[in-house]
């Protein structure tokens, strides 16, 4: 190989055709006389422009089979034109330098000898693993086994996007179960009820993570006095729309009710009723404590799930499964309402010292207001996300300026591939060319843990129930 250009953070490197290049590959071009060298990742292969090129490979085509006869070519300029045509230019992004020690640094204000330096594939996997002490096997890049190391999945917020049956929700059991594995709480949101066999391995044998699967009617069951005013007032006004007029009238009843020791759902309903208020405020409080009664979520208050249960279910790598399948919109929005007001309970007063919250498709269920709330607020007290979604453009902007990994799996729209362009963990380019044509269950890392270096990787798979399989008539 050899340097044809560089052009700010862009290099351009002639491949010859014996040599293996690839998307997504990383190159090391070493300088002998400064002993350092320059670290380069193809975004793109084009076939190198040569001059002439284009009239020969007319030329060929026209005179196929018309001519009889034997070519004539004394200095042997046929394999060398041929080998022209297949000569290819890869673009390639400077990712930093490697210095003699082996060590990664952000410089890139320097040249490389376009004569002396030596151009040799090189393995991040390396850089990525170096002094991991969690690790988490993530899956293969070019049978390179890849490991990530648990830290980098700390303390910050994780997007993985990419289209319908890419392997978005497969890599997140992956995460979740390495997650708790190494003793982490985690917690899951699961719309489409696909988490609830993660214990069990695909022959029917249980594995050793602690699981524990809750639904409408199957232990999802609150009692109204012990979650409080502040998380019922939250479900009332986020989750049911109730207008600020109603809440205050509410937050009076409220107390009044506690202040009696008599805080029940049936005995808001009742004492709303003879409130004396106004009748559009009576109505719109009643008509929300009853959808409240109705979903079934305070039916038996006898034994209820409380923080301290939660807390018992996560703690020392406990997975909490909250199965939303089959409830509608309002059912599964007061229960995220509900769960992260409880959430928030057990971190600010400091039972727990983080936990991990994976959403599927939360844009289906979270109001607009709470994505900030879950990247600042939450992640202040210690709850760090994982959101995965197929709609790249339900996420804002500001949030995956704020994500520390994305894992980016295949898209065949351009609309979306423009909208994680925008991310600010990698250039829009790097992104779109290589994002663009993976195949299913192949995904691009960026971020924290594969340290800055976009990486990707083939997705290892799992002997657990994943249960992701869409259900087809023609099998
Ligand atoms: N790396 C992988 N190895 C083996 N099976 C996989 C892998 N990734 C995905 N699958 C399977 O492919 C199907 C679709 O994957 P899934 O993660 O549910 O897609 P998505 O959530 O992106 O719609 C599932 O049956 C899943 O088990
Ligand atoms: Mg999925």
């Amino acid at each position: 190989m050899r340097i044809y250009r560089k052009e700010g953070d862009e290099v351009q490197l002639i491949a010859f055709p014996d040599e293996q290049v690839h998307k997504a590959d990383y190159f090391l071009i070493e300088d002998p006389s400064v002993s350092r060298g320059l670290l380069v990742q193809v975004i793109d292969l084009q076939y190198a422009n040569v001059p002439g090129v284009l009239e020969d490979i007319l030329r060929d085509v026209m005179t196929d089979g018309e001519l009889d006869g034997k070519d004539v070519d004394p200095l042997n300029i046929s394999s060398e034109v041929d080998a022209l045509k297949d000569t290819r230019l890869a673009v390639c992004k400077v990712r930093g330098t490697i210095d003699q020690d082996g060590s990664l640094t952000s410089s890139t204000s320097w040249l490389p000898s376009r004569t002396t330096s030596r151009i040799r594939p090189y393995q991040v996997t390396r850089l990525i693993t170096n002094g991991g002490h969690r690790p988490v096997k993530v899956g293969h890049a070019d049978g390179e086994p890849v490991q990530i190391d648990a830290t980098g999945l700390d303390g910050g917020l994780n997007i993985i996007t990419g289209r319908k049956g890419s392997g978005k929700s497969h890599l997140a059991k992956l995460l979740l179960l390495s997650m708790a594995g190494w003793g982490a709480p985690c917690i899951v949101l699961d719309v489409n009820g696909e988490y609830v066999n993660l214990h069990k391995s695909k022959d029917g044998r249980q594995s050793n993570s602690r699981l524990t699967v809750l639904a409408v009617r199957s232990g999802l069951n609150f009692a109204t006095a012990k979650l409080g005013l502040r998380t019922i007032a939250g479900v009332l006004s986020h989750a049911l729309d109730l207008p600020a007029t109603s809440s205050k009238v509410f937050t009076t009843i409220w107390r009044q009710l506690e202040s009696r020791g008599e805080v029940s759902l049936p005995n808001l309903i009742s004492t709303v009723q003879t409130w004396s208020c106004h009748e559009s405020v009576r109505d719109a409080l009643a008509s929300r404590l009853q959808v409240l009664l109705e979903t079934g979520l305070f039916t038996d208050e006898t034994n209820p799930l409380t923080e301290e249960k939660i807390l018992h279910t996560i703690e020392n790598g406990g997975v909490l499964v909250v199965n939303l399948k089959n409830q509608n919109q309002t059912v599964r929005r007061i229960l995220v309402e509900i769960f992260l007001g409880e959430l928030t309970k057990i971190l600010s007063s400091n039972w727990l010292r983080a936990a991990f919250l994976f959403a599927e498709e939360a844009h289906l269920y979270l109001r607009d207001t709470y994505w900030d709330d879950i990247v600042t607020r939450m992640r202040h007290i210690g709850l760090f996300t994982t959101f995965i979604t197929n709609q790249p453009d339900t996420v804002q902007e500001a949030i995956y300026r704020q994500a520390d990994n994305i894992f980016i799996f295949n898209f065949t729209n351009e609309h979306d591939i423009e909208a994680i362009g925008k991310v600010a963990k990698a250039d829009s380019e790097t992104i779109r060319y290589l994002v663009r044509g993976i195949p299913t269950r192949r995904c691009l890392l960026l971020g924290n843990v594969v340290h800055d270096l976009p990486m990707m990787v083939d997705v290892e798979p799992l002997d657990v129930r994943t249960m992701g399989e869409t259900r087809l008539f023609f099998n």
